[in-house]
């Protein structure tokens, strides 16, 4: 009987082409993994600057993305691109608190790492932070962050999966969840109000167990 055996080697090669084309059509982002930060203005360019060596500095070749809003000169956007950064335009989400410090209006726009749907998962880092050493174990985790005074969560830095619907959520919310900040952290303290009491990140611990 040859004649299955050709049959189950067609098959195999459709799948193989199938799986090739698929990664084909991803091209554009070269990892499902990626280092994210913001940038409102030229401020903070020396800033994500060295946030990106720092990066690099550790080994990795994850993409690395920043989110830049009309503030941003081209100048500063070609320079980020020569250091490897990925640049992309967005528009500023507006910060629905009236009372909040006079700096916060835009820092709502870091939700929008909920909606970068394009990666499996995102570490979120501020521009004003640096990478001392390798910190992928963090890309294992489904949703991480600092705690602060052990009982709020600081979104200086994150690692985030993101999801459309959870982005869509938040943005449902963000006129009605307080923020004790008047900004973004406060807000996401609200949306992940039980967070004090998830899982300590553990290296150590496989992916499945520490899923929060
Ligand atoms: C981002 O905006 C700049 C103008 O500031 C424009 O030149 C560039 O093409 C835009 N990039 C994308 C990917 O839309
Ligand atoms: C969220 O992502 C989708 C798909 O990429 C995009 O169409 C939409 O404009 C984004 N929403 C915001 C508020 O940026």
């Amino acid at each position: 009987m040859k004649f299955p055996k050709l049959w189950i080697l067609f098959l195999l090669l459709l799948v193989t082409i199938q799986s090739k084309l698929a990664l084909g059509a991803k091209a554009q982002y070269s990892s499902k993994q990626a280092y994210v930060t913001l940038l409102y203005g030229d401020e903070f360019l020396l800033g994500v600057r060295v946030l990106g060596k720092s990066i690099r500095d550790t080994g990795s070749t994850k993409d690395m993305v920043v989110l830049v809003s009309d503030g941003v000169s081209d100048y500063a956007k070609k320079l980020l691109e020569a250091d490897g950064w990925i640049v992309e335009n967005i528009s500023l989400l507006v910060n629905p608190n009236q009372v909040r410090p006079k700096w916060f209006w835009g820092v709502y726009t870091k939700l929008k790492i909920f909606n970068m749907t394009n990666y499996k998962k995102v570490v979120y880092l501020d521009a004003g932070t640096i990478v001392v050493k390798s910190i992928e174990d963090l890309l294992n985790v489904k949703f991480c962050a600092n705690l602060k005074h052990s009982e709020r969560l600081n979104s200086g830095v994150m690692v985030v999966e993101p999801s459309e619907a959870v982005f869509n959520d938040m943005m449902s919310k963000v006129n009605t969840l307080p923020s004790y900040t008047g900004g973004d952290q406060g807000f996401l303290n609200s949306y992940y109000s039980d967070f004090p009491n998830a899982h300590v990140f553990d290296p150590n611990i496989p992916q499945e167990v520490s899923k929060v």
